[in-house]
């Protein structure tokens, strides 16, 4: 098929709001390619964190990024929180957000493997990387839900940590994502809202496609 009408669905929305979980359920429901555009800050994030780079040093962060491999965004090292904090941290920095804008689209507009289309989710996918998606998810919850499903998540990997220490991390986090200069965390003007405070895994998958299926 010719590669540059691959249709491509943007799924933004704060941490642990279920849009991982969402977009990759979507992008195999629908035979689409699937990037977690997370994986992608959170893999610079490890590479300084395993070489004591600190988060205001550019050229060394501009560094690790140009040598990033794709196949380092499947580490489960990333899924650590101190690698969250470092990624939510160098997202900031507008020299690094470029050098990653490329790699983002070109996995948009030809997806691995010939699929038909791709899934990217993250924070900026609808308003900058992706601004002519077909389709643009914003998926939220509550800030007291995410806490809970992210406690668990962790403390279900054997990480030792408390509800409100988790909660002050996601809060910390969503202040950066939501006030920096570039590329804020923000749903487009033309995503569909998507609120899961009160939905199962199943209940949002289906709503997710009703919308889909009606555009
Ligand atoms: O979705 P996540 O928790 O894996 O993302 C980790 C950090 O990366 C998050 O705090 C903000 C940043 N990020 C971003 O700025 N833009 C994206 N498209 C994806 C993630």
């Amino acid at each position: 098929m010719n590669k540059t009408t691959a249709i491509i669905i943007a799924i933004d929305g704060p941490a642990a709001a279920g849009k991982g979980t969402l977009a990759r359920r979507l992008a195999a429901h629908l035979g689409y390619a699937y990037l977690d555009t997370g994986a992608i800050y959170r893999a610079v994030a490890l590479k300084l964190l395993k070489q004591n780079i600190a988060a205001d040093d550019i050229p060394a962060i501009l560094a690790a990024a140009r040598t990033l491999d794709p196949a380092e965004l499947a580490a489960d090292e990333l899924r650590t929180d101190p690698v969250g904090n470092m990624a939510s941290q160098i997202a900031a920095i507008p020299a690094l957000r470029d050098a990653l804008v490329n790699f983002q689209r070109t996995f948009a507009a030809c997806p691995p493997e010939d699929r038909p289309g791709a899934v990217l989710d993250g924070r900026d996918i609808g308003t900058v990387i992706c601004p002519k998606a077909d389709k643009k998810l914003f998926v939220t919850a509550s800030t007291e839900e995410r806490a809970r499903r992210r406690y668990r998540e962790l403390t279900d990997k054997g990480e030792q940590v408390t509800e409100k220490e988790v909660l002050d991390d996601l809060e910390k986090r969503d202040a950066r994502d939501q006030n920096r200069a570039v590329a804020a965390l923000r749903p487009a003007e033309d995503a569909y809202l998507l609120d899961t405070t009160n939905l199962g895994i199943d209940e949002a998958f289906a709503a997710a496609l009703d919308y889909i299926a009606a555009r």
